[in-house]
């Protein structure tokens, strides 16, 4: 599979060599506004080829070398500083994101568009609206980081494997995200029944929502834990796995929130999104998930002020 990816920066470079170490492309592009960048990071892949099988082509160029590809990623754009919400990126990056779609269409007929630039659900909105494509193409990376990062904590603390755990995040990737303890388990067996109280659970979760912005303070972006929930997001296109994930994708019945990007289990394969499973969510659990549905509506009002 050709996988393009637009920005490499920090997020976009890590990604490029998640995708590389684990053979996801056939092919990979990689293109930045500053051309030295993209063609330094993909000769560093390169230089690595020998010792991976050679089995992905690393090139690097402006878009027109993204020409035909299955897939176009995007993590370019302002990331944020310590002590900036994900929203607060809005009025940098709606822009960029615009124009990154634009360029990328003239290139590519009928791509998928996956998103991971912030903030995520409503640059995936904008791609969307933007590219003219099918829904079904276009998501973003949304709350499976979060939702990967909780698990991993929960994990820590229940000193059981990470793998096992299955709780969900879902709403927006940002300070409202959503966690449905409701359903949480370990390996089908519910959370409750290891007896922790609720406060420390609620703690791992706060550790959770804040913890891409605790990582920015100490090393000033994330990079890992994002490039190993986008790659696992690529590998199930690529492989058709048909893996249910809480993507961010245009949904539009889904306890009357009306047509947002945001992230709920969503079930992808190789055409992108197949279909986003409605699951049943506690009162809390609902109001928590309206009002993250209602934060991000008037991101994306504030969005079509900003583009006019
Ligand atoms: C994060 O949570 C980049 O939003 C990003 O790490």
């Amino acid at each position: 599979m050709k996988i393009s990816i637009i920005g490499a920066g920090r997020v976009g470079s890590t990604l490029a060599y998640t995708l590389f170490v684990e053979g996801l492309a056939g092919e990979l592009v990689v293109v930045d506004i500053d051309r030295d960048r993209a063609d330094g990071e993909a000769l560093d892949i390169r230089h690595a080829l020998a010792a991976g099988g050679g089995k992905t082509k690393v090139a690097s160029g402006d878009y027109a070398a993204t020409d035909s590809s299955e897939m176009v990623i995007f993590t370019a754009g302002i990331p944020r500083k310590p002590g900036d919400s994900r929203l607060d990126l809005l009025k940098k990056n709606v822009g960029v994101m615009w124009e990154m779609t634009e360029k990328v269409m003239q290139y590519n007929s009928n791509p998928l568009l996956f998103v991971v630039s912030n903030p995520v659900d409503v640059m995936t909105y904008i791609a969307l609206k933007e590219s003219n494509l099918s829904p079904a193409r276009v998501f973003g990376l949304g709350t499976n980081l979060d939702t990967l990062r909780f698990r991993s904590l929960l994990g820590e603390y229940l000193g059981v494997n990470p793998a096992q755990i299955d709780a969900l995040i879902i709403g927006e990737h940002g300070d409202s995200m959503v966690p449905v303890w409701s359903l949480a388990a370990v390996d089908g067996i519910p959370i409750s029944h290891f007896g922790h109280p609720q406060e420390v659970l609620d703690d791992i979760f706060e550790q959770t929502r804040i913890g891409g912005a605790e990582v920015i303070k100490r090393k000033g972006g994330t990079a890992w834990a994002v490039a190993m929930a986008a790659a696992a997001v690529v590998e199930a296109v690529v492989f058709d796995q048909q893996k249910v994930m809480p993507v961010s994708s245009l949904v539009t019945d889904y306890y009357g929130i009306g047509e947002i990007c945001l992230s709920v289990p969503t079930i992808i394969g190789k055409s992108g999104i197949i279909k986003y499973i409605k699951i049943p969510l506690s009162d809390e659990e609902k109001t928590k998930f309206l009002h993250s549905a209602t934060i991000l509506k008037e991101a994306i009002a504030l969005k079509i002020n900003i583009l006019g």
